[in-house]
């Protein structure tokens, strides 16, 4: 990790963040995995929201705690963020999926990203080294016509 990244990191109140994740992965509806999500998005301007994962009968329309965090932040008017704490049981931390790769990287800057296990496991990263040579805005923008 670059020394730019982790003054970033040392500057999110984390703590507070988790509380919010871990309050998300209980109201998670996750029957069919049993595996439940819980996410904490903040915003640049402080707001802090929060998402669980969603699933469904119907199994390929499940969706993840990082989206449904992403689009109450967004149906708010936050497009810029700070940070991501994600929580899911166990002892290995999950990173978000592809699909929440991709997602989370529509708004840039990049923002940091931490992993936390209920068991304690913890990884942090950010949503630029996530989805390395992604697919974004800037590309469109070049590419019309
Ligand atoms: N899940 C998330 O909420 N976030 C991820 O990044 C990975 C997977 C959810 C989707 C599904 O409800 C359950 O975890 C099992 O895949």
């Amino acid at each position: 990790m670059s020394p730019h990244e982790s003054t970033a990191h040392a500057s999110i109140d984390w703590a507070a963040l988790e509380v919010v994740a871990r309050a998300a992965r209980e109201a998670a509806y996750a029957p069919y995995s049993q595996y439940r999500v819980g996410a904490a998005l903040l915003a640049e301007d402080g707001r802090v929201f929060s998402g669980a994962n969603v699933e469904n009968a119907s199994y390929g329309l499940c969706q993840c705690a990082e989206r449904s965090a992403m689009g109450a932040a967004v149906t708010a008017g936050a497009r810029r963020f700070r940070a991501i704490c994600i929580v899911t049981g166990g002892a290995t931390p999950a990173t978000p999926c592809g699909m929440c790769r991709q997602v989370l990287a529509e708004f840039p800057p990049a923002f940091a990203v931490r992993c936390v296990s209920i068991d304690g496991g913890l990884l942090e990263t950010d949503t630029h080294a996530l989805l390395p040579h992604g697919f974004g805005p800037s590309v469109l923008d070049g590419g019309r016509g």
